[in-house]
């Protein structure tokens, strides 16, 4: 379902001021856990059930791109048993998922070297971007296995390779989020302030929004909180105020 111009002025926003590109580091879950004293995982979990939520609203209120931080590079840390229940997820929620995701015209992409993931993993998601590259919808991005540095190193190396070399140019086509507008709202949930390598590149002109709610509570109220947040803000891309 999409959202008229009416439905989304009784959010309290405004069409006009909607983000093109959303990137969302989704932290807290294990917080969310302890609060309730029962296992990370349970909290990851109930982290997937906002992360449907996120996505629907974003597909319906007609945001172009959304990009998702589900694993970065730094995440092979964690202990053995997390990293296969966050596997786990993954498998449950692209086989679950997929199809809903496809009617509503979404497009599916991994950022990040996803042939690290359990063989199934990785198919899953090559399968669901291969299926889905011709929707029109929403572009969804899912960070897995990503880190930013890697991804700027990659992309200047494959430019390198390119007949007019490191141009901005040749330098974009090779990163992940390649054809995407720059993120316009950074979202970190779990009221840390930082960017822990996502998106570095892409986040330059980038509006930073820091609720404390961990990401489990991140309901679509929230999410509609923090879009009027990024409404009111004043953009001037190193200019000066029109107004
Ligand atoms: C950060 O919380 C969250 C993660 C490292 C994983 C995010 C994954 C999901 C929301 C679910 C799986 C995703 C998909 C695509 C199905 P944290 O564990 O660092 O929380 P803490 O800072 O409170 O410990």
């Amino acid at each position: 379902m999409k959202y008229t111009d009416e439905q989304i002025r009784a959010f309290g926003l405004n069409r006009e001021s909607i983000p093109a590109h959303v990137a969302i580091i989704m932290d807290g879950n294990g917080r969310w856990a302890k609060q309730r004293g029962i296992p990370r995982a349970l909290g990851h979990r109930a982290g997937v059930t906002r992360l449907k939520e996120i996505i629907r609203f974003s597909s319906d209120i007609g945001i172009q791109a959304l990009s998702l931080y589900a694993f970065s590079t730094e995440n092979w840390a964690r202990p053995k048993t997390e990293i296969e229940a966050l596997c786990s997820l993954f498998v449950e929620f692209f086989n679950r998922e997929f199809d809903e995701l496809n009617e509503n015209n979404v497009c599916i992409r991994a950022l990040g070297d996803t042939s690290r993931f359990p063989a199934e993993v990785d198919r899953l998601i090559r399968n669901a971007n291969q299926r889905t590259r011709d929707n029109t919808g929403l572009k969804l991005n899912i960070a897995m296995n990503y880190g930013s540095r890697d991804e700027i190193l990659r992309a200047a190396r494959l430019a390198a390779e390119e007949p007019g070399g490191v141009t901005a140019e040749n330098f974009e086509k090779h990163l992940y989020t390649a054809g995407l507008p720059d993120v316009d709202l950074l979202i970190r949930t779990g009221g840390e302030e930082r960017v822990s390598n996502f998106l570095l590149y892409q986040i330059s002109y980038a509006e930073f929004v820091f609720p404390k709610t961990f990401w489990p509570d991140f309901t679509q109220e929230r999410y509609i909180e923090t879009l009027k947040t990024f409404s009111e803000r004043s953009r001037r891309f190193g200019g000066l105020d029109n107004s």
